[in-house]
């Protein structure tokens, strides 16, 4: 897709398609004014007879509409008008993509110059058409032989905010478009199936990345090298599995060779049988998805190298297969970590946290200014947030308190539990130093309080996406979550 700013009028404008806004109640956007006078009043008489009352996400498409220069003519609900915030906003532009997307308008123009969202820069409605059209024109097909069709749409135009300067949106636009492509990285990289998308697959696709960016160096650790770092946590779970573990590490240089990075940890199970406590069958096929952490990592790691930020990052994924055989962990086994504490896995299936803390523990080489780690971590987040928001447990407010806020800014939110010391206790263990599972009950926050003995010498943040990363049902598939929301979150850090 290809992205540009106009600043010509509507009547002017020489596209496949303009978009105009119509608020509630068929009250005329300025441009939809101007396009209703251009039309002998076209747009009015739609109006008028209640066709089209301006709802938000309506859309209708007016076709050969006179007076104009494009050859359709696309409505587009905004709702109340000051009731315009950022996610409504981002609801309108998904419904006037859909709908251009299923014409065969080839291009498409949004006239949008008098639009204002709430609380929001004059350049936030260029960005996120951007993000928009590109997550709205991302299709999997990659494993059905009846290839779906591209969208026919190949050139998206804005014309922005007036008060806004055209490089400053131009920009947006640009930005916009590469946190879509590293959703939508993400996304595929989750929706592959799990005898596509192993540990190897993983690191193959890092590898490729880091061949793409020189900002970006990737190396891939076997797992004879992680045995010489002492990482027995991490082995321990892919010790059943014929796939052999990796870690991948993703360096990318933005900023000086000394300036401290920020780290990301993604939690990439391939594929999470349970091991020996082995899970129930049913939507069992949805632990392919157990990778969308790592594949949050390498999307967002794809969209900094392509916005050039000015500071360094590493991203760090953990890719392992979780599986049931005469090799695999038992329950009641006790493993080493490369931190040195002893773990007894009293659950085999609470692997994720036994892969992360291994890497939380590498990633103290970084000396890090923060670091983040993602993970499908468990069914109590899914338990107590759904899918709306992802779970966020922290050692330091003020990272959390940045991540709340940069969650708002990108709609992809995230929301506190406590990491109090009160639940460490539930992880205490007759043999070891510590147990993977605390019971029951509170098992977000035991979860995190199982990272947290990893990650005592930074400032750090877990993010449970185990409900926000993909979807269920007939609509099945990845979300792409949360690459938005570190973007977001990196785009504000200086080196
Ligand atoms: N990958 C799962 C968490 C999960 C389950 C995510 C369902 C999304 C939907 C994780 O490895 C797991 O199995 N967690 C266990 C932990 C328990 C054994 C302490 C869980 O949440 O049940
Ligand atoms: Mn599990
Ligand atoms: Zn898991």
């Amino acid at each position: 897709m290809k992205y540009s700013i106009k600043a010509a009028a509507v009547d002017t404008i020489n596209a496949d398609c303009i978009a105009v806004v119509v608020w509630n109640k068929g009250s005329l956007s300025e441009e939809a004014q101007l396009a209703d006078k251009a039309s002998n009043k076209g747009i009015s008489k739609i109006v008028r007879s209640e066709d089209f009352t301006g709802k938000l996400g309506e859309t209708q498409i007016i076709h050969n509409p006179v007076g104009l220069k494009s050859k359709r003519l696309l409505l587009l609900g905004g709702g109340e008008n000051k009731k315009l915030n950022s996610k409504n906003a981002a609801k309108m532009l998904c419904a006037g993509l859909k709908a251009i997307f299923k014409s065969n308008a080839t291009s498409a123009h949004f006239a949008l110059t008098s639009i204002e969202v709430k609380g929001e820069s004059t350049s936030w409605l260029s960005q996120r058409l951007a993000q928009e059209a590109e997550c709205e024109s991302y299709k999997y097909d990659e494993t059905k032989s009846k290839k779906s069709k591209a969208v026919s749409t190949k050139l998206i135009s804005i014309s922005g905010a007036k008060t806004a300067r055209k490089k400053s949106l131009e920009t947006a636009m640009k930005s916009g478009a590469a946190i879509g492509t590293g959703i939508n990285r993400a996304r595929h990289l989750g929706n592959l199936p799990g005898n596509i998308c192993t540990p190897s697959y993983l690191a193959s696709e890092a590898v490729a990345l880091g061949k793409k960016h020189a900002s970006l160096t990737v190396k891939i650790l076997s797992e004879k090298q992680m045995a010489r770092l002492k990482m027995g946590s991490l082995l321990s779970v892919s010790a059943g599995s014929a796939e052999e573990a990796k870690l991948i590490v993703m360096e990318y240089k933005g900023a000086k060779a000394d300036s401290k990075p920020h780290v990301l940890v993604g939690k990439g199970v391939t594929f999470d049988t349970g091991g020996i406590s082995l899970k129930a069958g049913a939507a069992m096929d949805e632990m392919k998805f157990d990778m969308c952490g790592a594949a949050s990592v390498i999307g967002t790691m794809a969209t900094v190298a392509q916005l050039k930020l000015p500071i360094n990052i590493v991203g760090l994924v953990g890719a392992v297969e979780n599986m049931p055989s005469s090799t695999a962990t038992k329950p009641g086994d006790i493993v080493t970590s490369m931190a040195g504490k002893t773990i007894e896995v009293l659950n085999t299936d609470a692997e994720g946290r036994l892969v992360l803390c291994d890497v939380l523990t590498y990633a103290e080489r970084y000396k890090p200014r923060s670091v983040i780690d993602i993970a499908t971590l468990t069914g109590a987040a899914v338990a107590t947030f759904g899918s709306h928001v992802s779970a966020l447990l922290s050692n330091d407010d003020k990272l959390a308190a940045s991540l709340i806020q940069c969650g708002q800014n990108s709609l992809d939110r995230v929301w506190q539990l406590p990491l109090w010391e009160e639940y460490q206790p539930l992880l205490d263990s007759n043999f070891a130093d510590i147990a993977n599972i605390g019971g029951p009950r509170a098992g977000t926050i035991t979860a995190a309080c199982f990272l947290s003995r990893f990650a005592e010498k930074f400032k750090w943040a877990h993010l449970d996406i185990a409900g926000s990363a993909w979807n269920s049902g007939a609509q099945k598939g990845a979300t792409g979550r949360p690459v938005a929301l570190l973007v977001e979150y990196l785009s504000q850090q200086k080196a």
